[in-house]
C-alpha cells in the first residue's frame, strides 16, 4: 500500500528534515545559558595551570630557574617535561610534537612548563617569572626559506597526469609568477580550554573544547602512561572550532591532565587571547610558482605548480592539508597536463594545522588567480575563460587524481548565479562608473567552487551513534560528532526525529563522549553530518523497525505499512500516538535504544600516486561581488555579494544559509584585513584582536543575497543533503578577485596587477602603484 493509500495517512507531507529550524541551542546562545567548558560547575578543590613559553624561535635551553615562579603568590605547583609519566608528545600523525620542551625550543610561545595556582591569575602572573637561559640557534621564519634549505615536516608530495612540460612548451601562450596567500587565525570566540578532573583508579575526565574528542583521549592516555579505557573525554559544544581545535586542542588537554594526575586535584587550563595566539597554529599561508601554458581561447593545456605551505616547527595536519590542497588546485576546471608539487616547510612557527578548507581554499586560490591573468591578457572577461575550463559533463571530467567529475552541476550553477546577480549588466556599468571616477574604482568578479567532500584518508570516514527512546516517549540522541556551532546536533535532532515521526523538539542532543560512542573521528573535513547523521539514522531506524513489528503485532495489519509521522504512529487504520506506543512496547519488553554506524561507501585513497576517489562528492557553488577601492587609500568595501550553494538537498535551509553566510566573510577577512606577521626575531607580534583584524558586522555587504541551489544529490548521502561547512569559504575568492579588478582598471585593464592575500590597504596601495608605473611605460 503507497503513502497515498493509506486511508488514515494524514501526514504523507509531514518531515522532519529539510526544514529551517532555529539551531538547537540558539535560545540557550542568546540567554547566555549555553555551557561551555569554562561555565562547568567547577569540582571543589580545584586549581588553575598557565603554560610558560619561550621567548626564542630556536634555541637550546642551558638552564631554567623556576624559584620565582614557585615563590610567587598562590603557586601550588611548577611541572615541566620530567613530570610527564608517558609520553612527551600531541602530535595527531606524526609523533614530532612535544607537549613541553624538552631541552630545546622551537618556536615563540613553545610551551616549557605547567605553573598550577590557586587561581587563573595568578597562574598567569607566575608563569612569566621564569628565567630561562637560551642557546640561540639559526631560525627559519617562512616557508620560501624553509624549501630553498629544503627543510620539510613530510616528504614533498606531486600528482602530475599527462605531460605538463611538453604541454608548457608547446602552448601559443604563457603565464608565469609568484603568489603568496598568507595563513589566518582560526579566532574561535571560545578560547582553548581543557578541564581535567582524576578519578577512582587512574581515570581521568576531560571538558575540554575539542572537534576530536577520542584523538584527546589517545593523547591523554599516551601522556599519563595510561589505556584508552582510563580516560573519558567530553565536549558539549565549543564556541567555534575552525579546525583550530581538531589537533590543536591537545596540548590544552594533555597539560591540563599532567598536572591533574600529579596533583591528584582537578585542574582547569584556560588560555587568555594573546596565548592561545601564540601558542597555537593557524592556517597554512602558502607560497606558489607557476607556469601555465594556453590556447587563443583562453583554455588551458598545461599547468605547473610549485606550492610550499609554512607548516611550522613539527607536522601537525600539515601532510593532509597540503594533499587537500593538491586535490582542491583544478578547482572547477578540467587539467589535461599537469604537475603540481606541494611541499610543507618546516619553520621556527607555531605548528599550522586544519581551518576551513584544509588547504582546498590555498589550492583553489593558485588556479583562480591564474586564470584571472589569461583573462586580462587575452581581454576577455574573466567569467568566460572560468567558464571554458570548467569540467565537462561527460568529458574533460576526471580530475588529476583520477576521480571522475559525475555529479557536475558548475554549468548551470553558475548560470542562474550569472543571470539573478545581472553580472554582464554590473560589468558594464562599472566600466562606466570607473570611466568616470578617477580616485574611487570598482570591481566585480565571479568565482566557481567545486570541493570534495569525505576524509581524504579513507578509514576516517566512519561513525557511530546512540539512540534512546525513553518510555514517556523522548529521545536522546549522541553521536561522535562536535558541536561547535555549525549545528551538527539540530540536523542529527532532524534525523533521528524523522525516522521516529516526530517532531525535533521531542529529541535532545548530549554532549559528545569518549565513553558512549568510541573510536570517533574528528568532526572534521564538512562530513560532520553525513557522517554522524547517516549512523543516527541507522540506530533510529533499527528502532522504528522494532516499534512497527510491534505495532503491527499488537493492533493488526502489515509491518511494512506502519508508518511514523507527525508525532503519531498510522497502523491498521488507527492512529497511536508516538509514546503511548513505545509505553506499550516497554512493557512488552522491545528493546527502545540501539548503536548506529556508518562507512562511507566506495571511497579509495593511495597516498603514493596522489590517485584514488577520495571523495563521495562534490559540493559545488559560486559568488559574485562587487567593491569599490579608494586607490588613494587603499580602502575598499563591498557593495555587494550573491552567492549560490548547492547544498543537496538541504536537511536544514536556515542553518545552510547560515553556514554560507558565516563561511563566505570568514574568507573574505582572511583574503583582505586578516594578517599575521612576525616579527624578525620569530615572534607573532598579530597575537590579539588591537592587531589582527577579523571582519566585523559593518565589513558584512549591505546587499548580501545568499540562496541555495536546488540540486539532490546524486549520491546516497543523508537525505540527499551536500556538505556546507567549509566549501562557501572559498566563495570570497570573488571579493579578492573583484579587489583586483579594481585595481586593474587604474592601468585599463592592460595589465596584471600583482596582489598577494591578505590584500591589506598597503597590499592594494602596492599593486595600484605597480599597475599605474607599468601602464605609464606602455603609454
Ligand atoms: N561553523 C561554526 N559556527 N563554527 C565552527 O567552528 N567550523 C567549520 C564549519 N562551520 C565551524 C563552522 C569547519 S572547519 C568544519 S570542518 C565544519 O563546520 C565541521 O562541521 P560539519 O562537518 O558538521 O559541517
Ligand atoms: Mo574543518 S578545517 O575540517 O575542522
Amino acid at each position: 500500500m503507497n503513502d497515498a493509500g493509506a486511508p488514515a495517512f494524514k501526514a504523507a507531507a509531514w518531515s522532519a528534515v529539510g526544514r529551517a529550524r532555529p539551531h538547537e541551542s540558539a535560545t540557550l546562545h542568546v540567554l547566555g545559558q549555553a555551557t561551555y567548558t569554562d561555565d562547568i560547575a567547577e569540582t571543589a578543590g580545584t586549581l588553575h595551570a598557565a603554560l610558560g613559553l619561550s621567548a626564542k624561535p630556536h634555541a637550546n635551553i642551558l638552564g631554567i630557574d623556576l624559584a620565582p615562579v614557585r615563590a610567587a603568590r598562590g603557586v601550588v605547583s611548577v611541572l615541566t617535561v620530567k613530570d610527564i609519566p608517558g609520553t612527551n608528545d600531541c602530535g595527531p600523525i606524526i609523533h614530532d610534537d612535544p607537549i613541553l620542551a624538552d631541552g630545546k625550543v622551537e618556536y615563540v610561545g613553545q610551551p616549557i612548563f605547567i605553573v598550577v595556582a590557586d587561581t587563573h591569575d595568578n597562574a598567569r602572573r607566575a608563569a612569566r617569572l621564569a628565567k630561562v637561559e637560551y642557546e640561540e640557534l639559526p631560525a627559519i621564519l617562512t616557508p620560501q626559506e624553509a624549501h630553498a634549505a629544503k627543510s620539510y615536516v613530510v616528504p614533498p608530495m606531486r600528482l602530475a597526469r599527462g605531460d605538463a612540460e611538453t604541454a608548457f612548451a608547446n602552448a601559443p601562450h604563457k603565464v608565469a609568477g609568484k603568489l603568496y596567500v598568507g595563513g589566518q587565525e582560526q579566532f574561535y570566540l571560545e578560547g582553548q580550554i581543557a578541564y581535567a578532573i582524576p578519578g577512582e583508579d587512574n581515570g581521568m575526565l576531560v571538558q575540554c573544547s575539542t572537534q576530536h574528542p577520542s584523538e584527546m583521549q589517545h593523547v591523554v592516555a599516551h601522556a599519563l602512561g595510561l589505556h584508552s579505557h582510563h580516560v573519558v573525554v567530553e565536549c558539549r559544544r565549543m564556541g567555534g572550532g575552525f579546525g583550530g581545535k581538531e589537533s590543536q586542542s591537545a596540548l590544552w588537554a594533555a597539560a591540563a591532565a599532567i598536572a591533574a594526575a600529579k596533583l591528584k586535584r582537578p585542574v582547569k587550563l584556560r588560555a587568555d587571547r594573546d596565548d592561545d595566539m601564540l601558542v597555537t597554529g593557524k592556517r597554512h599561508c602558502f607560497y606558489y610558482e607557476y607556469e601555465v601554458g594556453y590556447d587563443a581561447s583562453g583554455r588551458i593545456l598545461a599547468a605547473k605548480v610549485d606550492m610550499v605551505s609554512r607548516a611550522g616547527f613539527s607536522a601537525d595536519l600539515s601532510g593532509p592539508v597540503a594533499t587537500r590542497a593538491v586535490c582542491h588546485y583544478d578547482n572547477a576546471y578540467y587539467l589535461s597536463d599537469v604537475d603540481i608539487r606541494a611541499a610543507c616547510g618546516k619553520t621556527n612557527t607555531q605548528s599550522n594545522t586544519a581551518f576551513r578548507g584544509f588547504g582546498g581554499p590555498q589550492g583553489a586560490i593558485a588556479m583562480e588567480y591564474v586564470l584571472d591573468e589569461i583573462a586580462r591578457n587575452l581581454q576577455v572577461d574573466a567569467l568566460d575563460i572560468r567558464k571554458i575550463n570548467f569540467y565537462g559533463k561527460t568529458e574533460r571530467n576526471v580530475t588529476p587524481y583520477g576521480q571522475a567529475v559525475v555529479d557536475n552541476v558548475i554549468h548551470e550553477l553558475v548560470a542562474e548565479l550569472e543571470t539573478s546577480s545581472e553580472y554582464r549588466a554590473r560589468r558594464a556599468a562599472i566600466a562606466a562608473f570607473n570611466a568616470g571616477s578617477p580616485v574611487l574604482k570598482k570591481g566585480l568578479a565571479l568565482t566557481p567552487v567545486k570541493f570534495g567532500i569525505a576524509f581524504n584518508v579513507t578509514h576516517l570516514n566512519q561513525a557511530g551513534a546512540l539512540v534512546h527512546v525513553y518510555v514517556d516517549g523522548s529521545i536522546m540522541v549522541n553521536h561522535g560528532g562536535t558541536e561547535m556551532g555549525q549545528g551538527i546536533n539540530t540536523k542529527v535532532m532532524q534525523v533521528v526525529a524523522h525516522e521516529l515521526g516526530v517532531d525535533m523538539d521531542h529529541v535532545r542532543a548530549t554532549a559528545t563522549n569518549t565513553s558512549k560512542v568510541a573510536n570517533t573521528s574528528a568532526t572534521a573535513a564538512s562530513t560532520g553530518a553525513d557522517l554522524n547523521g547517516k549512523a543516527a539514522q541507522d540506530a533510529a531506524r533499527q528502532i522504528r523497525e522494532r516499534l512497527a513489528a510491534f505495532a503491527a503485532n499488537e493492533y493488526g495489519g502489515e509491518v511494512a505499512d506502519v508508518r511514523f509521522a507527525a508525532d503519531t504512529v498510522f497502523v491498521n487504520g488507527m492512529e497511536v500516538p508516538f509514546p503511548a506506543l513505545v509505553q506499550k512496547a516497554y512493557l512488552a519488553r522491545v528493546q527502545l535504544w540501539s548503536d548506529g554506524f556508518y562507512a562511507t561507501p566506495g571511497l579509495s585513497w593511495d597516498a603514493k600516486t596522489m590517485n584514488g576517489r577520495p571523495f563521495s562528492y562534490f559540493a559545488y557553488g559560486a559568488a559574485v561581488s562587487e567593491v569599490v577601492v579608494d586607490t588613494l587609500t587603499g580602502e575598499w568595501k563591498l557593495l555587494r555579494a550573491d552567492a549560490l550553494y548547492d547544498a543537496g538537498n538541504s536537511l536544514n535551509p536556515a542553518i545552510d544559509i547560515g553556514q554560507v553566510e558565516g563561511a563566505f566573510i570568514q574568507g573574505m577577512g582572511w583574503l583582505t584585513t586578516e594578517e599575521l606577521w612576525w616579527n624578525p626575531g620569530g615572534k607573532l607580534m598579530t597575537h590579539a584582536p588591537s592587531t589582527y583584524k577579523i571582519p566585523g558586522v559593518s565589513d558584512c555587504p549591505q546587499d548580501f543575497r545568499v540562496r541555495l541551489f536546488e540540486n539532490r544529490n546524486v549520491e546516497d548521502s543523508i537525505h540527499r543533503s551536500k556538505a556546507v561547512g567549509e566549501p562557501p569559504l572559498l566563495l570570497p575568492f570573488s571579493v579578492f578577485f573583484a579587489i583586483r579588478d579594481a585595481i586593474s582598471s587604474v592601468g585599463g585593464h592592460s595589465v596584471n596587477p600583482p596582489l598577494n592575500a591578505p590584500a591589506t590597504s598597503e597590499e592594494i596601495l602596492d599593486a595600484i602603484a605597480f599597475v599605474e608605473a607599468a601602464a605609464a611605460r606602455r603609454a
